[in-house]
């Protein structure tokens, strides 16, 4: 009984109101707190867009130096923790590791579930925020047969990461200011993106007032999808299939093909339907990073510039409004690095946190919030009697 609207995929249903992101996916326009993602990639640095997304304004330089304090002193995990990583067989995905590890998490923070107290929320968001790159890292070394590296306090946050991943007891890793640099563009347009399926299953989980690392570990569960966060091993890897650009006429008529399952990774996107902002500034990050790195005529890039000329020009894309998206150009700097493609959206994961965790605070903060309980348009047998197992 009552009315409600079928609406599958949520194309048009609006969960929540929220002050954190707008899209114009027509503009091709997207802004945190106000501020658009090209001069914050441009112009700002992660941590910063962190204290935005989590407070709402820009920080004062005294305000931006506590946050940042604060977060390192968080780096660390608990050695405990290590036990989970080794419970993994040794070849496990690292996305899989980190839904299980940050579920675990929960067990080490149970205070935090005490979601009432401002105190909690605050600091289960600020040990989310600062344990995630270690976390991801660890994964990585689990998954590769290297011995963890722990945090250092006297490095930025991108560095930081690069180091946890690339040093080993042989051989301490000089982060190179440019790939840092190149790093923290990557996590900062991933920060946040209001709404995507994610989003709203950290929501959705959290609505019943579940424990909030938990409920990120629901997050990173649903961002490991190729239609999500997938997207950006499955495009590099797509891309690297490809070979040479006299092969991307095939691939774009399979794309076309309706009997063929195959789409064009890192093409298309439920909200833009002019071009995602983010690509744009991920573009130039990838020409300037394998420039600087002395990489030239990587193949990979020569057939994803002319995969997205050719894309353009066909009428297919264009009527379906079909752009390269913030996942077609990112595993080409990532893949320059050093990293494998397992771990492009475990990346994502770690910048994705504060999004999380800032659309967390944001509901649970909500004097109207409602347990998420979507209805269905039921479509099975009417009402039958049960029958014995011997007169079916
Ligand atoms: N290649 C070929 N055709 C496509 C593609 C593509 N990448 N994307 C959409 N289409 C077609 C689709 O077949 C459909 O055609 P028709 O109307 O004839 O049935 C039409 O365009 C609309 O597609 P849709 O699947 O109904 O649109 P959606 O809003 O449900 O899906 C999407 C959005 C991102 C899941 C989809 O574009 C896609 O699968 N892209 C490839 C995966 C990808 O790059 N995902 C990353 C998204 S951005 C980062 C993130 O969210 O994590």
């Amino acid at each position: 009984a009552g009315v409600f609207t079928y609406d599958p995929g949520f194309t048009s249903t609006a969960a929540c109101d929220s002050t954190i992101t707008y899209i114009d996916g027509d503009k091709g326009e997207l802004l945190h707190r106000g501020y658009p993602i090209d001069q914050l990639a441009s112009q700002s640095h992660f941590l910063e867009v962190c204290y935005l997304l989590l407070y709402g304004e820009l920080p004062q330089a005294a305000q931006l130096e506590d946050f940042e304090n604060r977060v390192t002193q968080h780096t660390m995990l608990h050695e405990q923790m290590h036990n989970f990583f080794r419970g993994f067989r040794r070849d496990a995905h690292p996305m899989a590791i980190m839904v299980g590890v940050v579920g675990a998490m929960s067990a080490f923070y149970h205070d935090s579930t005490d979601i009432a107290d401002p105190w909690q929320r605050e600091v289960a968001s600020i040990r989310l925020v600062a344990k995630m790159p270690t976390i991801a890292a660890m994964a990585y070394k689990y998954h590769v047969g290297q011995p963890f590296v722990y945090p250092r306090n006297d490095l930025d946050y991108a560095s930081n990461f690069l180091r946890m991943c690339f040093s080993v007891p042989a051989e301490e890793y000089v982060v190179n200011p440019v790939l840092s640099r190149a790093m923290d563009r990557i996590f900062t347009l991933h920060a946040d993106h209001e709404q995507n399926a994610s989003t709203s299953t950290v929501r959705l989980a959290s609505s019943s007032g579940a424990n909030p690392f938990a409920c990120i570990a629901a997050g990173i569960a649903c961002l490991w999808g190729p239609a999500h966060g997938g997207a950006n091993q499955a495009a590099l890897e797509m891309l690297r299939e490809i070979g040479t650009v006299d092969r991307i006429p095939e691939y774009i008529a399979r794309a076309k093909d309706k009997d063929d399952p195959f789409r064009l990774m890192g093409f298309g996107h439920r909200v833009y339907k002019n071009f995602d902002p983010r690509a744009k500034v991920m573009k130039e990050s990838a020409d300037e990073v394998l420039d600087l790195l002395g990489i030239e005529d990587n193949p990979t890039l020569q057939v994803a510039k002319e995969l997205e000329r050719l894309a353009l020009e066909d009428p297919y894309f264009a009527e379906k409004k079909l752009y390269p998206n913030v996942d077609f150009y990112s595993g080409i700097i990532l893949d320059a690095m050093g990293f494998p493609t397992a771990m492009f959206t475990p990346i994502f994961a770690v910048a994705r946190t504060v999004g999380w965790i800032s659309q967390w605070k944001e509901q649970i903060s909500d004097p109207q919030l409602k347990i998420g309980r979507p209805r269905q348009l039921y479509c099975g047998a009417t009402y039958r009697d049960y029958v014995d197992v011997e007169n079916r």
